[in-house]
Protein backbone atom coordinates (compact mmCIF):
# COMPACT_ATOMS: atom_id res chain seq x y z
CA UNK A 1 0.00 0.00 0.00
CA UNK A 2 1.24 2.75 -0.72
CA UNK A 3 1.68 6.00 1.31
CA UNK A 4 2.19 9.74 -0.41
CA UNK A 5 1.86 11.81 2.78
CA UNK A 6 4.73 14.52 2.54
CA UNK A 7 4.20 15.21 5.98
CA UNK A 8 7.66 15.23 8.43
CA UNK A 9 7.88 12.14 10.11
CA UNK A 10 7.41 12.29 14.29
CA UNK A 11 10.54 10.70 16.23
CA UNK A 12 9.89 7.03 16.97
CA UNK A 13 8.05 6.66 20.59
CA UNK A 14 7.04 3.55 22.63
CA UNK A 15 3.44 2.31 23.07
CA UNK A 16 2.60 1.66 26.59
CA UNK A 17 -0.04 -0.86 26.50
CA UNK A 18 2.57 -2.55 24.12
CA UNK A 19 5.21 -2.47 26.56
CA UNK A 20 2.24 -3.91 29.27
CA UNK A 21 0.98 -6.55 27.06
CA UNK A 22 4.60 -7.76 25.69
CA UNK A 23 5.38 -7.95 29.39
CA UNK A 24 2.35 -9.55 30.72
CA UNK A 25 2.91 -12.55 27.90
CA UNK A 26 6.62 -12.71 29.04
CA UNK A 27 5.08 -13.07 32.58
CA UNK A 28 2.93 -15.73 32.12
CA UNK A 29 5.43 -17.66 30.03
CA UNK A 30 7.84 -17.34 32.85
CA UNK A 31 5.14 -18.42 35.39
CA UNK A 32 5.13 -21.93 32.56
CA UNK A 33 8.35 -22.60 32.89
CA UNK A 34 8.06 -22.01 36.88
CA UNK A 35 5.51 -24.82 36.84
CA UNK A 36 7.57 -27.12 34.57
CA UNK A 37 10.78 -26.56 37.13
CA UNK A 38 8.91 -28.08 39.60
CA UNK A 39 7.38 -30.58 37.81
CA UNK A 40 9.75 -32.19 35.73
CA UNK A 41 11.88 -35.19 36.03
CA UNK A 42 14.67 -34.49 33.34
CA UNK A 43 17.38 -32.68 34.01
CA UNK A 44 18.16 -30.68 30.41
CA UNK A 45 14.85 -29.86 30.83
CA UNK A 46 15.22 -27.90 34.09
CA UNK A 47 18.15 -26.38 32.37
CA UNK A 48 16.10 -25.20 29.51
CA UNK A 49 13.63 -24.09 31.72
CA UNK A 50 16.49 -21.97 33.75
CA UNK A 51 17.49 -20.51 30.66
CA UNK A 52 13.66 -19.78 29.27
CA UNK A 53 12.60 -18.38 32.64
CA UNK A 54 15.86 -16.01 32.88
CA UNK A 55 15.35 -14.68 29.02
CA UNK A 56 11.93 -13.89 29.92
CA UNK A 57 12.57 -12.01 33.31
CA UNK A 58 15.12 -9.91 31.60
CA UNK A 59 13.23 -9.57 28.59
CA UNK A 60 10.57 -7.57 30.71
CA UNK A 61 13.12 -5.40 32.59
CA UNK A 62 14.51 -4.74 28.43
CA UNK A 63 11.32 -4.16 27.63
CA UNK A 64 9.63 -1.89 30.28
CA UNK A 65 13.29 -0.19 30.07
CA UNK A 66 12.74 1.20 26.72
CA UNK A 67 12.03 4.94 26.26
CA UNK A 68 12.09 4.98 29.95
CA UNK A 69 14.54 7.83 30.48
CA UNK A 70 12.78 9.78 27.73
CA UNK A 71 9.27 10.21 28.19
CA UNK A 72 8.61 7.13 26.13
CA UNK A 73 10.86 8.57 22.99
CA UNK A 74 13.04 6.27 21.73
CA UNK A 75 16.64 7.15 20.21
CA UNK A 76 16.93 7.77 16.46
CA UNK A 77 18.42 10.09 14.39
CA UNK A 78 16.39 11.23 10.73
CA UNK A 79 18.04 10.04 7.61
CA UNK A 80 18.64 12.89 4.76
CA UNK A 81 15.32 12.18 4.07
CA UNK A 82 13.32 12.44 7.07
CA UNK A 83 13.44 8.45 7.90
CA UNK A 84 13.78 7.17 11.28
CA UNK A 85 15.33 4.54 10.36
CA UNK A 86 15.95 1.49 12.54
CA UNK A 87 19.34 1.00 12.76
CA UNK A 88 20.11 0.04 16.25
CA UNK A 89 18.14 -3.88 15.37
CA UNK A 90 21.09 -3.71 12.34
CA UNK A 91 23.95 -3.12 14.80
CA UNK A 92 22.60 -5.80 16.90
CA UNK A 93 22.00 -8.24 13.96
CA UNK A 94 25.40 -7.52 12.31
CA UNK A 95 27.19 -8.20 15.45
CA UNK A 96 25.48 -12.04 16.36
CA UNK A 97 26.15 -12.85 12.83
CA UNK A 98 29.33 -12.71 13.35
CA UNK A 99 29.49 -14.17 16.30
CA UNK A 100 27.50 -17.26 15.58
CA UNK A 101 29.27 -17.75 12.18
CA UNK A 102 32.91 -18.00 13.87
CA UNK A 103 31.08 -20.42 16.49
CA UNK A 104 29.48 -22.36 13.94
CA UNK A 105 32.82 -22.48 11.68
CA UNK A 106 34.57 -23.44 14.37
CA UNK A 107 32.33 -27.04 14.98
CA UNK A 108 32.80 -27.29 11.59
CA UNK A 109 35.87 -27.66 11.65
CA UNK A 110 36.41 -29.56 15.25
CA UNK A 111 33.96 -32.25 12.86
CA UNK A 112 36.50 -32.12 10.54
CA UNK A 113 39.13 -32.99 12.26
CA UNK A 114 37.52 -35.24 14.16
CA UNK A 115 36.86 -37.27 11.07
CA UNK A 116 40.53 -37.09 9.75
CA UNK A 117 41.33 -38.25 13.79
CA UNK A 118 39.16 -39.61 15.62
CA UNK A 119 41.27 -39.36 19.08
CA UNK A 120 39.27 -35.99 19.00
CA UNK A 121 36.56 -37.14 20.48
CA UNK A 122 37.70 -37.45 23.80
CA UNK A 123 35.61 -40.38 24.80
CA UNK A 124 32.72 -37.74 25.83
CA UNK A 125 29.26 -37.53 25.11
CA UNK A 126 29.34 -33.93 24.92
CA UNK A 127 31.59 -33.37 22.44
CA UNK A 128 31.45 -36.18 20.39
CA UNK A 129 30.87 -35.99 16.49
CA UNK A 130 27.27 -36.96 16.91
CA UNK A 131 26.46 -34.30 19.37
CA UNK A 132 28.60 -31.39 17.49
CA UNK A 133 27.18 -32.07 13.76
CA UNK A 134 23.41 -30.66 14.52
CA UNK A 135 25.38 -28.18 16.64
CA UNK A 136 27.48 -27.03 13.81
CA UNK A 137 24.82 -27.08 10.98
CA UNK A 138 21.95 -25.33 13.50
CA UNK A 139 24.87 -23.24 13.92
CA UNK A 140 25.42 -21.79 10.38
CA UNK A 141 22.47 -22.32 8.84
CA UNK A 142 19.96 -21.11 11.95
CA UNK A 143 22.27 -18.95 14.00
CA UNK A 144 25.11 -17.51 11.61
CA UNK A 145 22.85 -17.47 8.06
CA UNK A 146 19.81 -17.01 10.07
CA UNK A 147 20.82 -13.74 11.81
CA UNK A 148 22.16 -12.85 8.27
CA UNK A 149 19.12 -12.89 6.80
CA UNK A 150 16.91 -11.34 9.25
CA UNK A 151 19.61 -8.41 9.70
CA UNK A 152 19.82 -8.18 5.50
CA UNK A 153 16.28 -7.88 5.58
CA UNK A 154 15.31 -5.02 8.10
CA UNK A 155 18.01 -3.15 6.57
CA UNK A 156 16.57 -3.55 2.62
CA UNK A 157 12.90 -3.31 3.74
CA UNK A 158 13.59 0.09 5.05
CA UNK A 159 15.67 1.53 2.55
CA UNK A 160 13.59 -0.06 -0.49
CA UNK A 161 10.22 1.44 1.46
CA UNK A 162 11.91 4.44 3.07
CA UNK A 163 9.91 3.26 6.19
CA UNK A 164 10.99 2.85 9.46
CA UNK A 165 10.34 -1.09 10.58
CA UNK A 166 7.20 -1.97 12.41
CA UNK A 167 6.97 -1.96 15.86
CA UNK A 168 9.10 -0.73 18.40
CA UNK A 169 9.21 -3.93 20.83
CA UNK A 170 8.27 -6.06 17.99
CA UNK A 171 12.05 -5.87 15.81
CA UNK A 172 14.01 -6.45 19.01
CA UNK A 173 11.20 -9.38 20.27
CA UNK A 174 12.34 -10.95 17.13
CA UNK A 175 15.74 -10.70 17.49
CA UNK A 176 16.45 -11.69 21.30
CA UNK A 177 13.46 -14.35 21.32
CA UNK A 178 15.42 -15.79 18.05
CA UNK A 179 18.76 -16.04 19.65
CA UNK A 180 17.06 -17.46 23.03
CA UNK A 181 15.63 -19.93 19.89
CA UNK A 182 19.42 -20.85 19.17
CA UNK A 183 21.03 -20.80 22.66
CA UNK A 184 17.98 -23.27 23.72
CA UNK A 185 18.79 -25.24 20.34
CA UNK A 186 22.68 -25.34 20.84
CA UNK A 187 22.34 -26.41 24.78
CA UNK A 188 19.94 -28.56 23.77
CA UNK A 189 22.27 -31.13 21.01
CA UNK A 190 25.45 -31.11 23.81
CA UNK A 191 23.01 -31.95 26.79
CA UNK A 192 21.28 -34.91 24.49
CA UNK A 193 18.12 -33.24 23.85
CA UNK A 194 16.79 -33.98 19.80
CA UNK A 195 13.95 -35.55 18.30
CA UNK A 196 16.49 -36.84 15.47
CA UNK A 197 15.25 -35.06 12.35
CA UNK A 198 18.21 -33.44 10.41
CA UNK A 199 17.90 -29.80 10.51
CA UNK A 200 14.83 -29.78 12.76
CA UNK A 201 16.56 -31.29 15.95
CA UNK A 202 15.09 -29.06 18.62
CA UNK A 203 12.31 -30.75 20.49
CA UNK A 204 8.23 -29.28 20.71
CA UNK A 205 8.89 -26.55 23.64
CA UNK A 206 11.74 -25.08 21.17
CA UNK A 207 9.59 -25.45 18.01
CA UNK A 208 6.86 -23.59 19.72
CA UNK A 209 9.00 -20.86 20.75
CA UNK A 210 10.45 -19.99 17.05
CA UNK A 211 7.12 -20.22 15.83
CA UNK A 212 6.12 -17.41 18.04
CA UNK A 213 9.09 -15.74 17.34
CA UNK A 214 8.69 -16.09 13.42
CA UNK A 215 5.50 -14.95 13.16
CA UNK A 216 6.30 -11.79 14.88
CA UNK A 217 9.10 -11.27 12.20
CA UNK A 218 6.27 -12.08 9.48
CA UNK A 219 4.47 -9.72 11.04
CA UNK A 220 7.43 -6.47 11.69
CA UNK A 221 8.64 -7.43 7.39
CA UNK A 222 4.93 -7.07 6.49
CA UNK A 223 4.12 -4.32 8.55
CA UNK A 224 6.60 -2.24 6.87
CA UNK A 225 5.89 -3.19 3.26
CA UNK A 226 2.53 -2.11 4.34
CA UNK A 227 3.77 1.34 5.30
CA UNK A 228 5.84 2.04 2.70
CA UNK A 229 6.70 5.68 0.85
CA UNK A 230 7.47 3.80 -2.30
CA UNK A 231 5.14 2.60 -4.94
CA UNK A 232 6.64 -0.53 -5.63
CA UNK A 233 7.38 -3.31 -3.60
CA UNK A 234 11.28 -3.29 -4.44
CA UNK A 235 12.15 -7.62 -5.78
CA UNK A 236 14.42 -8.50 -2.98
CA UNK A 237 11.29 -8.18 -0.63
CA UNK A 238 10.28 -10.55 -2.55
CA UNK A 239 12.93 -13.10 -2.05
CA UNK A 240 12.43 -12.48 1.67
CA UNK A 241 8.90 -13.10 1.79
CA UNK A 242 8.74 -15.66 0.03
CA UNK A 243 11.65 -17.08 2.61
CA UNK A 244 9.57 -15.92 5.81
CA UNK A 245 6.12 -17.62 4.81
CA UNK A 246 7.82 -20.70 3.33
CA UNK A 247 9.77 -21.33 6.15
CA UNK A 248 6.72 -21.17 8.13
CA UNK A 249 4.97 -23.57 6.71
CA UNK A 250 7.89 -26.24 6.62
CA UNK A 251 8.05 -25.61 10.56
CA UNK A 252 5.10 -26.03 11.14
CA UNK A 253 4.50 -28.90 9.31
CA UNK A 254 7.66 -31.02 9.34
CA UNK A 255 7.02 -30.54 13.44
CA UNK A 256 4.36 -31.57 14.00
CA UNK A 257 4.55 -34.11 16.95
CA UNK A 258 2.90 -35.14 20.51
CA UNK A 259 5.09 -34.58 23.76
CA UNK A 260 4.63 -37.38 25.99
CA UNK A 261 4.13 -35.40 28.82
CA UNK A 262 3.69 -31.15 29.37
CA UNK A 263 6.73 -31.85 31.85
CA UNK A 264 9.03 -34.11 29.17
CA UNK A 265 11.17 -32.41 26.84
CA UNK A 266 10.76 -35.53 24.37
CA UNK A 267 7.36 -35.94 21.86
CA UNK A 268 6.35 -38.16 18.96
CA UNK A 269 6.22 -37.10 15.05
CA UNK A 270 2.82 -37.48 14.03
CA UNK A 271 4.40 -39.30 10.49
CA UNK A 272 6.05 -42.82 10.45
CA UNK A 273 7.69 -44.76 7.95
CA UNK A 274 8.16 -43.25 4.24
CA UNK A 275 5.43 -40.69 4.92
CA UNK A 276 8.06 -39.34 7.64
CA UNK A 277 10.93 -39.39 5.40
CA UNK A 278 9.14 -37.76 2.61
CA UNK A 279 7.98 -34.90 4.71
CA UNK A 280 11.39 -34.54 6.23
CA UNK A 281 12.94 -34.35 3.03
CA UNK A 282 10.82 -31.86 1.52
CA UNK A 283 11.19 -30.12 4.71
CA UNK A 284 15.06 -30.34 4.70
CA UNK A 285 15.08 -29.86 0.70
CA UNK A 286 13.09 -26.26 0.67
CA UNK A 287 14.79 -25.15 3.66
CA UNK A 288 17.71 -25.45 1.62
CA UNK A 289 15.69 -23.94 -1.50
CA UNK A 290 14.28 -20.87 1.11
CA UNK A 291 16.40 -20.49 3.97
CA UNK A 292 19.85 -21.27 2.61
CA UNK A 293 18.45 -20.09 -1.25
CA UNK A 294 15.87 -17.36 -1.56
CA UNK A 295 16.51 -15.43 1.18
CA UNK A 296 20.11 -14.95 -0.21
CA UNK A 297 19.06 -13.94 -3.54
CA UNK A 298 17.05 -11.06 -1.44
CA UNK A 299 20.58 -10.06 -0.72
CA UNK A 300 22.15 -10.55 -4.14
CA UNK A 301 18.88 -8.25 -5.21
CA UNK A 302 19.82 -5.68 -3.04
CA UNK A 303 23.21 -5.32 -2.15
CA UNK A 304 25.03 -6.03 -5.52
CA UNK A 305 22.90 -3.35 -7.12
CA UNK A 306 23.66 -0.81 -4.36
CA UNK A 307 27.39 -1.65 -4.29
CA UNK A 308 28.27 -1.64 -7.61
CA UNK A 309 25.96 0.99 -8.13
CA UNK A 310 23.59 -0.10 -11.03
CA UNK A 311 20.43 -0.94 -11.59
CA UNK A 312 19.30 -4.97 -11.87
CA UNK A 313 20.52 -6.47 -15.25
CA UNK A 314 16.72 -7.74 -16.14
CA UNK A 315 13.53 -7.12 -14.51
CA UNK A 316 12.18 -9.36 -16.57
CA UNK A 317 14.42 -11.91 -15.58
CA UNK A 318 14.03 -11.37 -11.95
CA UNK A 319 10.06 -11.68 -12.15
CA UNK A 320 10.78 -15.16 -14.18
CA UNK A 321 13.53 -16.06 -11.62
CA UNK A 322 11.50 -15.50 -8.53
CA UNK A 323 8.08 -17.39 -10.07
CA UNK A 324 9.87 -20.47 -10.83
CA UNK A 325 12.28 -20.73 -8.89
CA UNK A 326 9.56 -20.94 -5.67
CA UNK A 327 7.29 -23.40 -8.21
CA UNK A 328 10.14 -25.86 -8.52
CA UNK A 329 11.88 -25.95 -5.62
CA UNK A 330 9.00 -27.02 -3.57
CA UNK A 331 8.80 -30.53 -5.42
CA UNK A 332 12.27 -31.33 -5.69
CA UNK A 333 12.44 -33.00 -2.40
CA UNK A 334 12.18 -36.92 -3.39
CA UNK A 335 15.85 -36.40 -4.82
CA UNK A 336 17.26 -36.96 -1.34
CA UNK A 337 15.07 -40.11 -1.09
CA UNK A 338 16.15 -42.26 -4.62
CA UNK A 339 16.13 -46.01 -4.32
CA UNK A 340 14.74 -45.76 -1.27
CA UNK A 341 10.68 -47.38 -0.44
CA UNK A 342 9.60 -43.97 -1.68
CA UNK A 343 7.47 -45.17 -5.07
CA UNK A 344 9.02 -44.68 -8.45
CA UNK A 345 6.53 -42.24 -9.48
CA UNK A 346 7.50 -39.72 -6.78
CA UNK A 347 11.29 -40.30 -6.85
CA UNK A 348 11.11 -39.58 -10.87
CA UNK A 349 9.51 -36.28 -10.00
CA UNK A 350 11.78 -35.02 -7.55
CA UNK A 351 14.62 -35.67 -9.99
CA UNK A 352 12.31 -34.51 -12.89
CA UNK A 353 12.22 -31.49 -11.15
CA UNK A 354 15.15 -31.16 -10.01
CA UNK A 355 16.83 -31.13 -13.36
CA UNK A 356 14.24 -27.89 -14.23
CA UNK A 357 15.48 -25.94 -11.48
CA UNK A 358 18.55 -25.67 -13.11
CA UNK A 359 17.14 -22.90 -15.45
CA UNK A 360 15.79 -20.52 -13.21
CA UNK A 361 18.88 -20.59 -10.52
CA UNK A 362 21.00 -19.95 -13.52
CA UNK A 363 18.86 -17.22 -14.62
CA UNK A 364 19.33 -15.63 -11.18
CA UNK A 365 22.98 -16.30 -11.23
CA UNK A 366 23.35 -14.19 -15.05
CA UNK A 367 20.90 -11.34 -13.68
CA UNK A 368 23.37 -11.32 -10.27
CA UNK A 369 26.42 -11.18 -12.61
CA UNK A 370 24.86 -9.00 -15.42
CA UNK A 371 24.34 -6.68 -13.11
CA UNK A 372 28.14 -5.33 -13.12
CA UNK A 373 27.39 -4.60 -16.74
CA UNK A 374 29.73 -1.30 -16.99
CA UNK A 375 31.37 -1.73 -13.60
CA UNK A 376 32.97 -4.71 -14.40
CA UNK A 377 36.29 -2.73 -13.11
CA UNK A 378 34.92 -2.50 -9.66
CA UNK A 379 36.07 -6.30 -9.58
CA UNK A 380 39.57 -5.47 -9.81
CA UNK A 381 39.53 -1.96 -7.08
CA UNK A 382 37.06 -3.29 -4.71
CA UNK A 383 37.49 -6.65 -2.83
CA UNK A 384 33.61 -6.99 -1.71
CA UNK A 385 32.69 -6.60 -5.29
CA UNK A 386 34.80 -9.82 -6.03
CA UNK A 387 33.28 -11.17 -2.75
CA UNK A 388 30.04 -11.04 -3.58
CA UNK A 389 30.20 -11.94 -7.25
CA UNK A 390 32.52 -15.01 -6.41
CA UNK A 391 29.29 -16.10 -4.05
CA UNK A 392 27.10 -15.69 -6.89
CA UNK A 393 29.34 -18.24 -9.31
CA UNK A 394 29.34 -20.59 -6.30
CA UNK A 395 25.74 -20.35 -6.38
CA UNK A 396 25.89 -21.01 -10.19
CA UNK A 397 28.43 -24.30 -9.44
CA UNK A 398 25.98 -25.54 -6.57
CA UNK A 399 23.11 -25.26 -8.90
CA UNK A 400 24.67 -27.17 -11.52
CA UNK A 401 25.73 -29.64 -9.40
CA UNK A 402 23.00 -30.51 -7.70
CA UNK A 403 20.42 -31.19 -10.57
CA UNK A 404 23.03 -33.34 -11.82
CA UNK A 405 23.41 -35.09 -8.31
CA UNK A 406 19.86 -35.67 -8.43
CA UNK A 407 19.98 -37.70 -11.83
CA UNK A 408 19.23 -41.37 -10.46
CA UNK A 409 21.85 -42.74 -12.09
CA UNK A 410 24.47 -40.07 -10.58
CA UNK A 411 22.77 -40.36 -7.38
CA UNK A 412 23.69 -43.92 -7.35
CA UNK A 413 27.31 -43.14 -6.95
CA UNK A 414 26.83 -39.82 -5.24
CA UNK A 415 24.38 -40.74 -2.32
CA UNK A 416 26.10 -41.62 1.53
CA UNK A 417 29.53 -40.09 0.10
CA UNK A 418 31.75 -37.27 0.66
CA UNK A 419 30.54 -35.97 -2.59
CA UNK A 420 27.33 -34.80 -1.07
CA UNK A 421 29.16 -33.23 1.81
CA UNK A 422 31.53 -31.30 -1.35
CA UNK A 423 27.97 -30.05 -2.67
CA UNK A 424 26.81 -28.96 0.48
CA UNK A 425 29.85 -26.37 1.17
CA UNK A 426 30.12 -25.30 -2.51
CA UNK A 427 27.06 -23.99 -1.76
CA UNK A 428 27.19 -23.17 2.09
CA UNK A 429 30.92 -21.90 2.10
CA UNK A 430 30.87 -20.26 -1.60
CA UNK A 431 27.37 -18.85 -1.56
CA UNK A 432 25.73 -18.62 1.58
CA UNK A 433 28.88 -17.32 3.50
CA UNK A 434 30.31 -15.31 0.68
CA UNK A 435 27.12 -13.31 0.10
CA UNK A 436 26.87 -12.76 3.76
CA UNK A 437 30.16 -11.98 3.96
CA UNK A 438 29.94 -9.59 1.15
CA UNK A 439 26.39 -7.97 2.73
CA UNK A 440 27.92 -7.40 5.99
CA UNK A 441 31.10 -5.59 4.47
CA UNK A 442 28.75 -3.20 3.10
CA UNK A 443 26.02 -2.63 6.46
CA UNK A 444 29.14 -1.96 8.51
CA UNK A 445 30.55 1.43 7.25
CA UNK A 446 26.85 2.19 6.17
CA UNK A 447 25.25 1.81 9.57
CA UNK A 448 28.06 3.02 11.93
CA UNK A 449 28.59 6.54 9.48
CA UNK A 450 32.21 5.20 8.14
CA UNK A 451 33.82 6.53 5.14
CA UNK A 452 35.02 3.16 4.43
CA UNK A 453 36.47 0.04 5.90
CA UNK A 454 39.10 -0.33 8.39
CA UNK A 455 41.18 -1.63 5.54
CA UNK A 456 39.95 -3.16 1.82
CA UNK A 457 43.63 -4.85 2.06
CA UNK A 458 41.58 -6.98 4.92
CA UNK A 459 38.92 -8.09 2.67
CA UNK A 460 41.44 -9.18 -0.50
CA UNK A 461 43.45 -11.29 2.34
CA UNK A 462 39.85 -13.00 3.87
CA UNK A 463 38.72 -13.33 0.22
CA UNK A 464 42.01 -15.19 -0.77
CA UNK A 465 42.38 -17.15 2.28
CA UNK A 466 38.61 -18.18 2.54
CA UNK A 467 38.73 -19.01 -1.21
CA UNK A 468 41.68 -20.90 -0.95
CA UNK A 469 39.86 -22.80 1.77
CA UNK A 470 37.15 -23.55 -0.48
CA UNK A 471 38.60 -24.77 -2.95
CA UNK A 472 40.44 -27.48 -0.57
CA UNK A 473 37.23 -28.30 0.84
CA UNK A 474 35.49 -28.88 -2.02
CA UNK A 475 37.99 -30.48 -4.64
CA UNK A 476 38.76 -32.94 -1.64
CA UNK A 477 35.44 -33.71 -1.03
CA UNK A 478 34.72 -34.02 -4.93
CA UNK A 479 38.15 -36.77 -4.73
CA UNK A 480 36.96 -38.56 -0.90
CA UNK A 481 33.04 -39.13 -2.35
CA UNK A 482 33.99 -40.51 -5.93
CA UNK A 483 36.65 -42.45 -4.49
CA UNK A 484 34.47 -44.33 -1.50
CA UNK A 485 31.65 -44.69 -4.42
CA UNK A 486 33.57 -46.13 -6.40
CA UNK A 487 34.99 -48.53 -4.27
CA UNK A 488 31.39 -49.53 -2.52
CA UNK A 489 30.44 -50.87 -5.70
CA UNK A 490 33.43 -52.83 -6.76
CA UNK A 491 33.28 -56.29 -7.10
CA UNK A 492 36.07 -59.13 -7.42
CA UNK A 493 35.41 -62.05 -10.10
CA UNK A 494 33.75 -64.37 -7.34
CA UNK A 495 31.19 -61.65 -6.81
CA UNK A 496 32.58 -60.37 -3.30
CA UNK A 497 32.61 -56.88 -2.41
CA UNK A 498 36.01 -55.82 -3.03
CA UNK A 499 36.94 -53.95 0.02
CA UNK A 500 35.98 -53.34 3.58
CA UNK A 501 34.46 -50.85 5.22
CA UNK A 502 37.12 -49.85 6.69
CA UNK A 503 39.51 -50.10 4.78
CA UNK A 504 37.55 -46.97 2.40
CA UNK A 505 37.50 -45.19 5.73
CA UNK A 506 41.35 -45.41 5.71
CA UNK A 507 41.76 -44.67 2.42
CA UNK A 508 39.87 -41.15 3.13
CA UNK A 509 42.34 -39.82 6.00
CA UNK A 510 44.51 -37.47 3.58
CA UNK A 511 41.15 -36.09 1.68
CA UNK A 512 40.12 -35.85 5.11
CA UNK A 513 42.73 -33.73 6.81
CA UNK A 514 43.29 -31.83 3.56
CA UNK A 515 39.48 -30.73 4.08
CA UNK A 516 40.04 -29.79 7.58
CA UNK A 517 43.26 -27.63 6.46
CA UNK A 518 40.65 -25.67 4.24
CA UNK A 519 37.88 -25.29 6.99
CA UNK A 520 40.76 -23.69 8.99
CA UNK A 521 41.87 -21.33 6.74
CA UNK A 522 37.88 -20.59 6.26
CA UNK A 523 38.20 -20.53 9.57
CA UNK A 524 41.26 -17.77 9.40
CA UNK A 525 39.92 -15.70 7.31
CA UNK A 526 36.41 -14.85 8.69
CA UNK A 527 38.60 -14.19 12.25
CA UNK A 528 40.26 -11.38 9.59
CA UNK A 529 36.66 -10.27 9.11
CA UNK A 530 35.57 -10.06 12.83
CA UNK A 531 39.16 -7.61 13.25
CA UNK A 532 38.16 -5.67 10.67
CA UNK A 533 35.05 -5.15 11.15
CA UNK A 534 36.03 -4.04 14.80
CA UNK A 535 38.58 -1.49 13.59
CA UNK A 536 35.86 -0.30 11.38
CA UNK A 537 33.29 0.19 14.16
CA UNK A 538 36.06 1.98 16.05
CA UNK A 539 36.70 4.23 13.33
CA UNK A 540 40.32 3.47 12.75
CA UNK A 541 42.39 3.40 9.45
CA UNK A 542 39.63 4.45 6.36
CA UNK A 543 36.97 3.95 8.32
CA UNK A 544 36.95 7.65 9.23
CA UNK A 545 34.00 8.48 11.16
CA UNK A 546 31.39 10.81 8.52
CA UNK A 547 28.70 12.76 10.66
CA UNK A 548 25.42 11.03 10.01
CA UNK A 549 23.52 12.32 7.39
CA UNK A 550 26.13 12.22 4.90
CA UNK A 551 26.74 8.69 5.75
CA UNK A 552 22.85 8.15 5.30
CA UNK A 553 22.77 10.77 2.36
CA UNK A 554 20.06 9.72 -0.10
CA UNK A 555 22.37 7.27 -2.36
CA UNK A 556 21.69 5.21 0.41
CA UNK A 557 18.00 5.53 1.25
CA UNK A 558 17.11 3.58 -1.57
CA UNK A 559 18.87 0.97 -4.01
CA UNK A 560 20.85 2.28 -6.62
CA UNK A 561 18.21 1.96 -9.31
CA UNK A 562 15.21 3.68 -7.38
CA UNK A 563 13.95 5.63 -10.73
CA UNK A 564 14.41 2.68 -12.91
CA UNK A 565 11.10 0.56 -13.18
CA UNK A 566 12.76 -1.77 -15.02
CA UNK A 567 14.31 -2.94 -11.53
CA UNK A 568 10.99 -3.14 -9.71
CA UNK A 569 8.68 -6.14 -9.10
CA UNK A 570 5.36 -3.82 -9.51
C1 LIG B 1 34.91 -23.60 8.37
C2 LIG B 1 33.86 -23.89 7.72
C3 LIG B 1 33.19 -25.25 7.75
C4 LIG B 1 33.72 -26.49 7.97
C5 LIG B 1 35.16 -26.85 8.22
C6 LIG B 1 32.64 -27.43 7.91
C7 LIG B 1 32.77 -28.80 8.13
C8 LIG B 1 31.74 -29.71 8.14
C9 LIG B 1 31.86 -31.12 8.42
C10 LIG B 1 33.17 -31.82 8.74
C11 LIG B 1 30.65 -31.68 8.33
C12 LIG B 1 30.27 -33.14 8.56
C13 LIG B 1 30.36 -33.91 7.28
C14 LIG B 1 30.03 -35.35 7.44
O1 LIG B 1 29.10 -35.70 8.19
O2 LIG B 1 30.70 -36.19 6.81
C15 LIG B 1 29.73 -30.63 7.96
C16 LIG B 1 28.39 -30.82 7.71
C17 LIG B 1 27.56 -29.83 7.27
N1 LIG B 1 27.85 -28.47 7.17
FE1 LIG B 1 29.65 -27.63 7.40
N2 LIG B 1 31.48 -26.76 7.63
C18 LIG B 1 31.78 -25.42 7.53
C19 LIG B 1 30.89 -24.40 7.27
C20 LIG B 1 29.56 -24.57 6.95
C21 LIG B 1 28.64 -23.53 6.59
C22 LIG B 1 28.98 -22.04 6.50
C23 LIG B 1 27.43 -24.13 6.35
C24 LIG B 1 26.10 -23.54 5.95
C25 LIG B 1 25.82 -22.27 5.75
C26 LIG B 1 27.60 -25.55 6.57
C27 LIG B 1 26.60 -26.49 6.45
C28 LIG B 1 26.73 -27.84 6.70
C29 LIG B 1 25.69 -28.81 6.48
C30 LIG B 1 24.27 -28.51 5.95
C31 LIG B 1 26.20 -30.06 6.83
C32 LIG B 1 25.48 -31.40 6.74
C33 LIG B 1 25.84 -32.02 5.39
C34 LIG B 1 25.14 -33.30 5.03
O3 LIG B 1 24.38 -33.84 5.85
O4 LIG B 1 25.36 -33.80 3.92
N3 LIG B 1 28.90 -25.78 6.94
N4 LIG B 1 30.42 -29.43 7.87
C1 LIG C 1 19.26 -26.40 -8.36
C2 LIG C 1 19.64 -26.46 -7.14
C3 LIG C 1 19.99 -27.69 -6.37
C4 LIG C 1 19.64 -29.00 -6.56
C5 LIG C 1 18.76 -29.60 -7.65
C6 LIG C 1 20.26 -29.77 -5.51
C7 LIG C 1 20.22 -31.13 -5.40
C8 LIG C 1 20.77 -31.88 -4.40
C9 LIG C 1 20.93 -33.32 -4.37
C10 LIG C 1 20.52 -34.26 -5.47
C11 LIG C 1 21.48 -33.64 -3.19
C12 LIG C 1 21.90 -35.05 -2.73
C13 LIG C 1 20.82 -35.78 -2.06
C14 LIG C 1 21.33 -37.11 -1.53
O1 LIG C 1 21.92 -37.87 -2.30
O2 LIG C 1 21.15 -37.38 -0.35
C15 LIG C 1 21.67 -32.43 -2.45
C16 LIG C 1 22.13 -32.34 -1.14
C17 LIG C 1 22.22 -31.16 -0.46
N1 LIG C 1 22.20 -29.90 -1.00
FE1 LIG C 1 21.68 -29.43 -2.88
N2 LIG C 1 20.96 -28.91 -4.69
C18 LIG C 1 20.82 -27.65 -5.18
C19 LIG C 1 21.39 -26.50 -4.65
C20 LIG C 1 21.89 -26.40 -3.38
C21 LIG C 1 22.39 -25.21 -2.76
C22 LIG C 1 22.50 -23.84 -3.44
C23 LIG C 1 22.71 -25.54 -1.47
C24 LIG C 1 23.28 -24.71 -0.35
C25 LIG C 1 23.21 -23.47 -0.25
C26 LIG C 1 22.41 -26.94 -1.30
C27 LIG C 1 22.52 -27.64 -0.10
C28 LIG C 1 22.37 -29.00 0.02
C29 LIG C 1 22.44 -29.69 1.28
C30 LIG C 1 22.61 -29.05 2.66
C31 LIG C 1 22.37 -31.06 0.98
C32 LIG C 1 22.55 -32.21 1.94
C33 LIG C 1 21.31 -32.63 2.59
C34 LIG C 1 21.60 -33.79 3.52
O3 LIG C 1 21.73 -34.94 3.06
O4 LIG C 1 21.73 -33.54 4.72
N3 LIG C 1 21.95 -27.44 -2.47
N4 LIG C 1 21.26 -31.35 -3.22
Amino acid sequence: MSQTSSSQPLPPMISKTAQWLTSLALALGALITIYILAKTTSTPFKFHMIIMLIAFLAGIVGIMNMGFYKKGQIEAKPSASGVFYNEGIIKAGVIASLFWGVAGFLAGDTLAWQLAFPALNFDTAWFNFGRLRPLHTSAVIFAFGGNVLMVTSFYAVQRTCKARLAGEIAPWFVFWGYQLFIVLAATGYLLGITQSKEYAEPEWYVDIWLTIVWVAYLFVFVGTLWRRKEPHIYVANWFFLAFIVTVAMLHLINNLAVPISFTHPKSVIIFSGVQDALIQWWYAHNAVGFFLTAGFLGIMYYFIPKRVNRPVYSYRLSIVHFWSLIFLYIWAGPHHLLYTALPDWAQTLGMTFSIMLWMPSWGGMINGLMTLSGAWDKLRTDPVVKMLVASVAFYGMSTFEGPLMAIKAVNGLSHYTDWTVGHVHSGALGWVAFVSFGAIYCLVPWVWGRKDLYSLKLVSLHFWIATLGIILYITSMWASGIMEGMMWRAFDSLGFLQYSFVEIVDKKFYLNALRAVGGLLFVIGSLIMVYNVWRTILGHGDAVPIRYKTAHSDDNDDVADEDKPATKLA
